[in-house]
């Protein structure tokens, strides 16, 4: 295959995205007035939206981390959900927040919230950086989102294309030309 250049179209601009953040920072914090929210990030790509967001919070948080895997060095869903890494820490009687950087297919989430229900948080709750909607096969109920996207493969914030791309502080997509 001849060689392709690759660049990234800006879709959601860094303030853009910092805007959304503070938004559900200051949302969650209403939410969770008097309470302790507990927040699970899912590795790697909920990770920056993780930091910018716990920030954002007022209410007292803590955090954990799990890392599952449904995706190779591809653009397409294998459909496999494992855990790779669990939580460090029990959930039962904690207010559970998943915080992921993208429901794609729905598979990850849908998987994980039922494992984490299993484990009796006082409740459980996802909140997403970006929602692709059309790409639904399996029903996530989605409780923060900070952008419905149309169905185009993205990175940035976080998220990858092949490991790469994680560390751009927007949300852009990938071009062949
Ligand atoms: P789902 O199980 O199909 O919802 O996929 C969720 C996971 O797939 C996300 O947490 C991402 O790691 C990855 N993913 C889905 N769409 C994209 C994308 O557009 N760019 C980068 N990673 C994606
Ligand atoms: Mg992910």
């Amino acid at each position: 295959m001849a060689d392709r250049n690759e660049r990234i179209e800006i879709m959601l601009s860094e303030e853009e995205v910092d805007k959304r953040i503070k938004e559900i920072g200051e949302q969650i914090s209403r939410d969770y007035a008097g309470k302790q929210v507990h927040l699970i990030c899912v590795l790697k790509g909920g990770s920056f939206f993780l930091c910018e967001l716990a920030k954002r919070i007022t209410v007292p948080v803590s955090l954990d981390f799990m890392s599952v895997s449904s995706y190779g060095g591809d653009t397409k869903s294998s459909g496999v959900v494992k855990i790779v890494k669990d939580l460090d820490e029990p959930i039962n009687g904690k207010d559970v927040i998943i915080v992921e950087d993208i429901v794609d297919s729905g598979r990850t989430l849908s998987y994980l919230m039922a494992m984490m229900r299993d484990r009796k948080p006082a409740s459980l709750k996802l909140c997403t950086l970006l929602d692709k909607p059309d790409r639904r096969v399996m029903d996530v109920n989605v409780d923060y989102t900070g952008f419905q996207i149309p169905d185009e493969f993205v990175v940035g914030y976080g998220l990858d294309y092949d490991q790469r791309y994680r560390n751009l502080p927007y949300i852009g997509v990938v071009r062949f030309d």
